[in-house]
């Protein structure tokens, strides 16, 4: 029986647990898939069990992406780029770090048909996962990405690693085709978005990363001014989909199963 682990803190909304858990069954693969909230100090131990064969792969998230990174073997191309592990696995007897992520945002907008290519972008945020998601902007060709983060610091730390990046202040909002919120800021209800609405004018694509709630304060204030919105569960669903593929690869085999996505999947993330 292999064993799987999402790890994060807090941890108790995962939905990773039912999505794989189902997706392993599906597959005919006798596997288990369980969440545990951890601390710091426990991340050396939980991957010394990948390498002693007690786990087969683990999940990363919130807030330990770039923790888990000192203890792992390796970093593929996507990980090392942007300092951020969302899945780990085994390659023969090494423990390797990715980031899946990346094509979970590439594939959501990808979904929606909403072409990138040439378009502004506005993001908000610069926690845990905004390297990912500046990432697959610059894949995709977006022509200008805007940054804007309550703390500097932080932006200014992403424009070492990403150059192209143009910082703007906190509050202030530059001509736009697609913002993204990638900041905490919708998981408590009260939590509101200090920028001007009412100083957007054409049709805009408001994306949350945040996907419970469903539409956040920030997708109902842009909703109400006739916005499009997408919320973070298309991002979930495939950045899930590509660490099962990633997982399942065979040793002589270059692809994994990809695992569907349906009705049925819907239904067990609906039902929170
Ligand atoms: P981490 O910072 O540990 O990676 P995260 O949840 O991935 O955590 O990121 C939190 C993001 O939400 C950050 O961009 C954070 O801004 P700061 O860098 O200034 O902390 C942002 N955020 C959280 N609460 C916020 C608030 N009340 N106002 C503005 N931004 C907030």
């Amino acid at each position: 029986m292999k064993k799987y682990l999402v790890i994060g803190n807090p941890i108790d909304h995962s939905l990773s647990p039912k999505l794989h858990n189902y997706w392993f069954k599906e597959n005919n693969i006798e596997a288990v898939y369980e969440k545990k909230q951890v601390e710091e100090s426990d991340i050396e131990g939980i991957i010394s069990e990948m390498r002693n064969g007690k786990l087969d792969g683990i999940n990363v998230t919130v807030p330990f992406k770039k923790s888990v990174i000192p203890f792992l073997d390796d970093l593929d191309n996507l990980a090392k780029k942007t300092q951020s592990v969302n899945t780990i696995y085994k390659d023969k007897s090494k423990i390797i770090g990715t980031n899946t992520d990346i094509l979970g945002f590439e594939l959501s907008l990808l979904q929606i048909k909403y072409e990138v290519k040439g378009k502004k972008i506005l993001i908000l945020g610069a926690g845990g996962v905004t390297s990912s998601i500046i990432l697959a902007l610059e894949q995709m060709k977006a022509s200008t990405i805007m940054l804007s983060n309550r703390t500097k610091e932080k932006a200014e730390n992403l424009k070492k690693i990403f150059p192209k990046l143009e910082l703007i202040k906190w509050g202030d909002v530059k001509n736009f085709d697609i913002i993204i919120n990638a900041t905490s800021l919708g998981l408590k209800g009260s939590d509101k978005i200090s920028i001007n609405y009412d100083q957007i004018k054409s049709r805009k694509l408001f994306f949350d990363v945040i996907y419970n709630p469903r539409k956040t304060n920030f997708l109902l204030e842009a909703e109400k001014r006739g916005h499009q919105i997408e919320n973070g569960k298309m991002m979930f669903v495939y950045q899930a989909q590509e660490a099962f593929r990633r997982w399942t690869v065979a040793p002589d085999v270059w692809a994994g199963l990809v695992p569907a996505i349906n009705k049925k999947v819907f239904q067990l993330l609906e039902n929170d």
